[in-house]
């Protein structure tokens, strides 16, 4: 069991991202000091959002240049932590070469931040920021869980650098992380693994997540034809980092935490948003037919691969998130107010115009 010393800095590493962004905003209004890595402490558009919260808070926020690519570049920021959060790692659909753009950041852009931890003799625990895409690559996937759900016991044994390599970088990270926690007995390891996060994005004009890109597309007319009926698991990142602070600070936390809110699909996910937005925005109504997609999938979009659209469609998504609300006790947002919640920043920041 660890306790941690909240008048110890916390280190967030990725701290311009869309989940950390939530998650320092908690730890700053708990009035704890936050050391922020970021890659660019001189972009300010990136950090205005932080800024701003830091000065509306107890806490403060000190910046740290730090790359995942680069050995030992985490070192400096960890001093003097006890608690270490590694969020960052890429989370885009749009890449060129997958090894270099997904799997060495994640994998060892991993190593690289628990290397730091074994030498600073602070560290007492670490959370990393896993995925569901550690653990399944495709809906159908599913069923071969108990009761037909994902749970912490199970691992993805299908993604490749070919087939879906986000989902692989993101399980060799994991396992990376695990195989060195195992290797030494003075800092433990907890993962949040959350299924795809919405909500409200605190940096809605400089965030590159797919949660973003996915949730513009919703509102901006990409989808207007419809959706593909796709089982997905989702989840409010405000609850994200309520399992993010909870995992850092509760003694009996450990494992793996599945962290999703709710088992949905892509079209309950775009039609939760036409009572508010539907007659001022392209709100996709339908599902695009199968025989469609399996045409143009694969040629509008780098996922939709014939045997991913065969793999997902029509595909229930459950999960058990009981583990992360019994031991860390996480309740979850409805999926209504998470998406309209997200959708209002983007109007409000003019990233999506009503018609
Ligand atoms: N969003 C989801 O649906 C979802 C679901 C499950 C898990 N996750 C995980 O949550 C974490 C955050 O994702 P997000 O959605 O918040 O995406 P995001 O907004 O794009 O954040 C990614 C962060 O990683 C940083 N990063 C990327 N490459 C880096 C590198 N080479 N060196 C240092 N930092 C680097 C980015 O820094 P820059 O600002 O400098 O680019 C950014 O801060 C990731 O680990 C992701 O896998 C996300």
């Amino acid at each position: 069991m660890k306790t941690i010393d909240k008048s110890k800095p916390v280190l967030v590493t990725g701290a311009t991202g869309y989940v950390a962004g939530w998650l320092i905003k908690k730890l700053l209004e708990d009035g704890l000091t936050v050391h922020a890595a970021v890659r660019n402490p001189d972009n300010q558009a990136k950090l205005k959002h932080l800024n701003e919260i830091a000065s509306n808070s107890t806490g403060s926020i000190k910046y740290f240049k730090s790359d995942l690519l680069k050995e030992g570049s985490y070192k400096e920021a960890m001093t003097g932590c006890e608690l270490v959060y590694h969020t960052a790692s890429p989370f885009t659909s749009n890449f060129k070469d997958p090894q270099k753009e997904l799997i060495d950041p994640a994998l060892n852009g991993t190593a690289n931040v628990l290397n730091s931890v074994n030498e600073v003799e602070s560290v007492k625990r670490v959370v990393v920021t896993s995925s569901c895409a550690a653990i399944y690559s495709d809906a159908v996937d599913c069923a071969n869980g108990p009761n037909g759900m994902l749970t912490e016991e199970m691992w993805n044994t299908t993604a490749s650098l070919d087939y879906q390599p986000y989902s692989y970088s993101k399980t060799l990270a994991e396992k990376k992380a695990w195989e060195m926690e195992k290797a030494q007995s003075r800092w433990d390891l907890v993962t949040i693994n959350p299924s795809f996060v919405m909500g409200p994005m605190l940096n809605p004009t400089e965030t590159t997540s797919e949660s973003f890109s996915v949730l513009k597309q919703v509102g901006d007319g990409t989808m207007k034809m419809g959706v593909p009926l796709m089982g997905v698991g989702v989840v409010d990142v405000r609850d994200v980092a309520d399992a993010h602070y909870q995992a850092g600070f509760n003694p009996k936390a450990s494992g793996r935490y599945i962290t999703s809110g709710h088992n949905s699909n892509f079209l309950e996910m775009a039609t939760s948003l036409e009572p508010k937005f539907g007659d001022k925005f392209p709100i996709p109504k339908r599902a695009l037919p199968k025989w469609l997609l399996m045409i143009v999938g694969p040629f509008v979009n780098k996922t939709f691969t014939r045997e991913f659209i065969r793999k997902n469609l029509n595909v229930e998504w459950k999960a058990d998130n009981s583990k992360v609300k019994n031991e860390l006790g996480i309740s979850f947002l409805p999926l209504q107010k998470t998406m309209e919640d997200g959708f209002q920043v983007l109007v409000d920041n003019g990233v999506l115009k009503a018609k």
